[in-house]
């Protein structure tokens, strides 16, 4: 069994974006810049968006991180995103879900320029990456591509089974593993809450992504010996002896499963690694993009 380290394939893509920056840099270029929206102080959201800066930074690019009050009406915030959408010297922008009730994400989401939209979340840019057109691929279904890239696991012709519908996640993910790509070629099964005979289908798999946001759920009697699991779980458990009073688990139950599996990704250390080198790439795409505007 291998472990997918994902602080490993991070650090090669984020060594071959610094690389670039240094590039950029030395021809006196400005550096790419992404502005990080945060409203609230959700503290998973906050270590999210802490963690984009600070890579940021690592590689060489500038960010702003902009906060505002759980308060903030709609207006202001759409206000705030067309600002950042004229503004020549920011390429990429990223508001962090979820948004307080009073704030439509619809919205949000559709007030982004699609060439900004370095999430990938714009339905101008859904709709690409359903057509198989170049666009910004939303940052974890992105690093997860990367990973199977670094690791070199093979998807063609394989069945892979992703367990979690999200716009965020698991519908990309589906497109992305379908497709005519070298981390593709896969035929998926989508499974949600309302599919009926999970395990049988999952015992069917030799890739499994499970991004359904609870943790332990995939357990060893739904899969096959020798498969692929990439565990996209983040939850937040309570755990007394953690020195923060929790820790983060994910969707799959490691010590069960990853015995059986060929590979497994590790919660903590796997995925959200590479969720962030996916939205780096992305940064430095749309800077490349409008620098040729
Ligand atoms: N909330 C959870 N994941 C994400 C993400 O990838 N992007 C944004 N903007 N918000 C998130």
């Amino acid at each position: 069994m291998k472990i997918l380290d994902g602080k490993l394939a991070a650090a090669s893509v984020k060594q071959i974006l610094k690389a670039e920056v240094d590039i950029l840099l030395q021809n006196n270029q400005r550096k790419p810049h992404l502005a990080a929206i945060l409203i609230g102080n959700n503290g998973a959201s906050e270590t999210y968006v802490a963690s984009k800066v600070k890579n940021c930074e690592e590689v060489g690019f500038e960010s702003s991180l902009i906060r505002f009050e759980n308060n903030i009406t709609e207006e202001q915030l759409l206000s705030k995103i067309t600002e950042l959408n004229n503004d020549n010297t920011v390429d990429g922008i990223l508001v962090q879900l979820p948004l307080p009730k009073h704030i439509s994400e619809a919205k949000v989401i559709e007030a982004i320029s699609p060439a900004k939209d370095v999430d990938g979340f714009h339905p101008v840019s859904v709709g690409k990456l359903v057509q198989g057109l170049q666009t910004f691929i939303p940052a974890t279904p992105y690093g997860i591509m990367l990973m199977l890239e670094h690791f070199n696991i093979e998807t063609k012709g394989k069945h892979a089974v992703v367990i979690g519908r999200s716009n965020i996640v698991g519908r990309p993910m589906s497109i992305l593993l379908s497709s005519n790509h070298p981390q593709g070629n896969s035929t998926v099964t989508l499974c949600h809450s309302h599919t009926p005979n999970l395990q049988e289908i999952c015992l069917q798999a030799d890739i499994i992504v499970a991004a359904l946001g609870k943790p332990g759920f995939v357990k060893a009697e739904m899969v096959k010996d020798g498969a692929v699991i990439i565990d996209v779980g983040i939850t937040r458990v309570e755990d007394a002896t953690a020195k923060k009073g929790f820790r983060i688990k994910g969707d799959v139950d490691f010590d069960e499963v990853a015995p059986k599996s060929s590979a497994i990704t590790p919660v903590p250390g796997g995925v959200g690694l590479m969720t962030i080198a996916g939205l780096l790439k992305n940064t430095l795409q749309a800077y490349k993009n409008n620098s040729v505007n």
